[in-house]
Protein backbone atom coordinates (compact mmCIF):
# COMPACT_ATOMS: atom_id res chain seq x y z
CA UNK A 1 0.00 0.00 0.00
CA UNK A 2 1.58 3.00 -1.27
CA UNK A 3 0.30 5.77 1.01
CA UNK A 4 0.41 6.65 4.99
CA UNK A 5 -1.83 4.88 7.30
CA UNK A 6 -3.56 7.30 9.84
CA UNK A 7 -4.21 5.48 13.42
CA UNK A 8 -7.40 7.40 15.16
CA UNK A 9 -5.99 8.50 18.71
CA UNK A 10 -8.90 6.15 19.95
CA UNK A 11 -9.73 3.30 22.10
CA UNK A 12 -12.63 1.34 20.26
CA UNK A 13 -13.39 -1.01 23.22
CA UNK A 14 -14.37 2.07 24.05
CA UNK A 15 -17.32 2.83 22.08
CA UNK A 16 -20.07 1.19 23.41
CA UNK A 17 -22.02 -1.35 21.27
CA UNK A 18 -25.24 -1.24 20.12
CA UNK A 19 -28.02 -2.43 22.13
CA UNK A 20 -28.50 -6.31 21.73
CA UNK A 21 -32.84 -6.22 21.83
CA UNK A 22 -32.67 -4.99 18.21
CA UNK A 23 -32.32 -8.05 16.73
CA UNK A 24 -35.61 -9.56 18.61
CA UNK A 25 -37.54 -6.84 17.73
CA UNK A 26 -36.37 -6.50 13.82
CA UNK A 27 -34.98 -9.97 12.73
CA UNK A 28 -32.58 -10.90 9.89
CA UNK A 29 -34.70 -9.71 6.78
CA UNK A 30 -35.70 -6.44 8.22
CA UNK A 31 -31.34 -5.98 8.65
CA UNK A 32 -30.77 -7.14 5.52
CA UNK A 33 -32.96 -4.59 3.61
CA UNK A 34 -31.96 -1.68 5.98
CA UNK A 35 -28.40 -2.70 4.50
CA UNK A 36 -29.39 -2.73 1.11
CA UNK A 37 -31.07 0.22 1.40
CA UNK A 38 -28.37 1.84 3.16
CA UNK A 39 -25.57 0.40 0.24
CA UNK A 40 -28.32 1.94 -1.91
CA UNK A 41 -27.77 5.16 -0.84
CA UNK A 42 -24.13 5.27 -0.89
CA UNK A 43 -24.12 3.86 -4.45
CA UNK A 44 -25.93 7.85 -5.06
CA UNK A 45 -22.84 9.32 -2.58
CA UNK A 46 -20.08 11.34 -4.40
CA UNK A 47 -18.26 9.80 -7.12
CA UNK A 48 -15.57 9.19 -4.28
CA UNK A 49 -17.23 7.52 -2.01
CA UNK A 50 -18.76 5.07 -4.56
CA UNK A 51 -15.24 4.17 -5.93
CA UNK A 52 -14.37 2.53 -2.78
CA UNK A 53 -17.60 -0.17 -3.09
CA UNK A 54 -17.94 -3.02 -5.82
CA UNK A 55 -20.46 -2.77 -8.47
CA UNK A 56 -22.89 -5.20 -6.83
CA UNK A 57 -24.10 -2.83 -4.45
CA UNK A 58 -26.61 -5.45 -3.07
CA UNK A 59 -24.20 -8.95 -2.43
CA UNK A 60 -21.63 -6.08 -0.66
CA UNK A 61 -24.90 -5.58 1.52
CA UNK A 62 -25.03 -8.46 2.91
CA UNK A 63 -22.03 -8.76 3.83
CA UNK A 64 -22.14 -5.62 6.09
CA UNK A 65 -25.67 -7.07 7.06
CA UNK A 66 -24.32 -10.33 8.34
CA UNK A 67 -22.28 -8.03 10.88
CA UNK A 68 -24.51 -6.21 11.45
CA UNK A 69 -27.14 -8.74 12.58
CA UNK A 70 -24.77 -9.91 14.98
CA UNK A 71 -23.99 -7.03 16.62
CA UNK A 72 -27.77 -6.00 17.23
CA UNK A 73 -28.18 -9.60 19.17
CA UNK A 74 -28.58 -12.12 16.37
CA UNK A 75 -26.69 -15.20 15.47
CA UNK A 76 -22.77 -14.58 15.07
CA UNK A 77 -23.29 -14.39 10.77
CA UNK A 78 -20.07 -12.40 9.75
CA UNK A 79 -18.35 -14.88 12.00
CA UNK A 80 -19.53 -18.09 10.51
CA UNK A 81 -19.55 -16.64 6.61
CA UNK A 82 -15.79 -14.49 6.86
CA UNK A 83 -14.05 -15.55 9.93
CA UNK A 84 -13.02 -13.10 12.45
CA UNK A 85 -14.53 -9.47 11.71
CA UNK A 86 -11.26 -7.50 12.33
CA UNK A 87 -13.23 -4.45 10.84
CA UNK A 88 -10.28 -1.99 10.69
CA UNK A 89 -7.60 -4.31 9.40
CA UNK A 90 -10.73 -4.77 6.50
CA UNK A 91 -11.15 -1.56 5.84
CA UNK A 92 -7.58 -0.75 5.39
CA UNK A 93 -7.27 -1.13 1.63
CA UNK A 94 -9.96 1.30 1.26
CA UNK A 95 -8.44 5.11 1.88
CA UNK A 96 -11.19 6.61 4.16
CA UNK A 97 -10.69 9.88 5.56
CA UNK A 98 -12.92 12.15 7.68
CA UNK A 99 -15.06 13.45 4.70
CA UNK A 100 -15.69 9.84 3.21
CA UNK A 101 -17.14 8.90 6.80
CA UNK A 102 -19.30 12.02 7.14
CA UNK A 103 -20.39 10.94 4.19
CA UNK A 104 -20.95 6.95 5.23
CA UNK A 105 -23.04 8.54 8.39
CA UNK A 106 -24.74 11.20 6.14
CA UNK A 107 -26.24 7.64 4.05
CA UNK A 108 -26.63 6.08 6.90
CA UNK A 109 -29.03 8.91 8.83
CA UNK A 110 -31.32 8.64 5.49
CA UNK A 111 -31.91 5.02 6.15
CA UNK A 112 -32.77 5.72 10.06
CA UNK A 113 -35.11 8.52 9.69
CA UNK A 114 -37.70 6.08 8.70
CA UNK A 115 -35.84 3.19 10.17
CA UNK A 116 -38.89 2.25 13.01
CA UNK A 117 -41.48 2.39 9.91
CA UNK A 118 -40.20 0.61 7.51
CA UNK A 119 -37.58 -2.11 9.27
CA UNK A 120 -39.28 -1.88 12.63
CA UNK A 121 -36.29 -0.02 14.44
CA UNK A 122 -37.23 -0.12 17.82
CA UNK A 123 -37.25 3.84 17.83
CA UNK A 124 -35.88 3.44 21.30
CA UNK A 125 -32.62 2.36 20.61
CA UNK A 126 -32.01 4.50 17.77
CA UNK A 127 -29.76 7.08 19.61
CA UNK A 128 -27.24 4.10 20.97
CA UNK A 129 -27.11 2.80 17.76
CA UNK A 130 -26.00 6.11 16.07
CA UNK A 131 -23.35 6.91 18.33
CA UNK A 132 -22.55 3.80 18.25
CA UNK A 133 -22.14 4.27 14.24
CA UNK A 134 -20.38 8.02 14.82
CA UNK A 135 -17.89 6.14 17.22
CA UNK A 136 -17.14 2.89 15.35
CA UNK A 137 -17.21 4.81 11.90
CA UNK A 138 -14.29 6.68 13.70
CA UNK A 139 -12.07 3.85 14.24
CA UNK A 140 -12.28 2.94 10.30
CA UNK A 141 -10.55 6.46 9.13
CA UNK A 142 -7.39 5.78 7.98
CA UNK A 143 -6.02 8.44 6.06
CA UNK A 144 -6.09 12.33 6.71
CA UNK A 145 -5.78 12.98 2.58
CA UNK A 146 -8.67 15.23 1.27
C1 LIG B 1 -19.62 1.73 12.00
C2 LIG B 1 -18.67 1.72 11.05
C3 LIG B 1 -18.58 0.68 9.98
C4 LIG B 1 -18.97 -0.63 9.99
C5 LIG B 1 -19.62 -1.39 11.14
C6 LIG B 1 -18.64 -1.19 8.71
C7 LIG B 1 -18.87 -2.50 8.34
C8 LIG B 1 -18.47 -3.07 7.18
C9 LIG B 1 -18.56 -4.46 6.85
C10 LIG B 1 -19.14 -5.55 7.75
C11 LIG B 1 -18.03 -4.65 5.62
C12 LIG B 1 -17.92 -5.95 4.85
C13 LIG B 1 -16.52 -6.47 4.92
C14 LIG B 1 -16.40 -7.69 4.01
O1 LIG B 1 -16.32 -7.52 2.79
O2 LIG B 1 -16.38 -8.81 4.51
C15 LIG B 1 -17.61 -3.36 5.16
C16 LIG B 1 -17.04 -3.14 3.94
C17 LIG B 1 -16.72 -1.91 3.49
N1 LIG B 1 -16.86 -0.72 4.15
FE1 LIG B 1 -17.46 -0.48 6.03
N2 LIG B 1 -18.09 -0.23 7.94
C18 LIG B 1 -18.02 0.93 8.66
C19 LIG B 1 -17.57 2.13 8.24
C20 LIG B 1 -17.18 2.42 6.98
C21 LIG B 1 -16.86 3.73 6.48
C22 LIG B 1 -16.88 5.02 7.33
C23 LIG B 1 -16.53 3.58 5.16
C24 LIG B 1 -16.10 4.58 4.15
C25 LIG B 1 -16.54 5.78 4.06
C26 LIG B 1 -16.65 2.17 4.84
C27 LIG B 1 -16.38 1.61 3.61
C28 LIG B 1 -16.41 0.27 3.33
C29 LIG B 1 -15.97 -0.32 2.08
C30 LIG B 1 -15.39 0.43 0.91
C31 LIG B 1 -16.16 -1.69 2.18
C32 LIG B 1 -15.86 -2.75 1.12
C33 LIG B 1 -17.04 -2.97 0.27
C34 LIG B 1 -16.93 -4.32 -0.41
O3 LIG B 1 -15.99 -4.53 -1.16
O4 LIG B 1 -17.80 -5.12 -0.17
N3 LIG B 1 -17.06 1.50 5.96
N4 LIG B 1 -17.89 -2.43 6.12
Amino acid sequence: MDREIYVPPMNPGAVPPPPREVFAVMGEANIERMLEDFYLELGRGSPALRALFPDDMVAASRRSAAFFIGLLGGPPRYHERYGNPMMRARHLPFEINDSRRDEWLACFEQVLADAPARYQFPAEHLEAFRAFLRGFSAWMVNSRDA
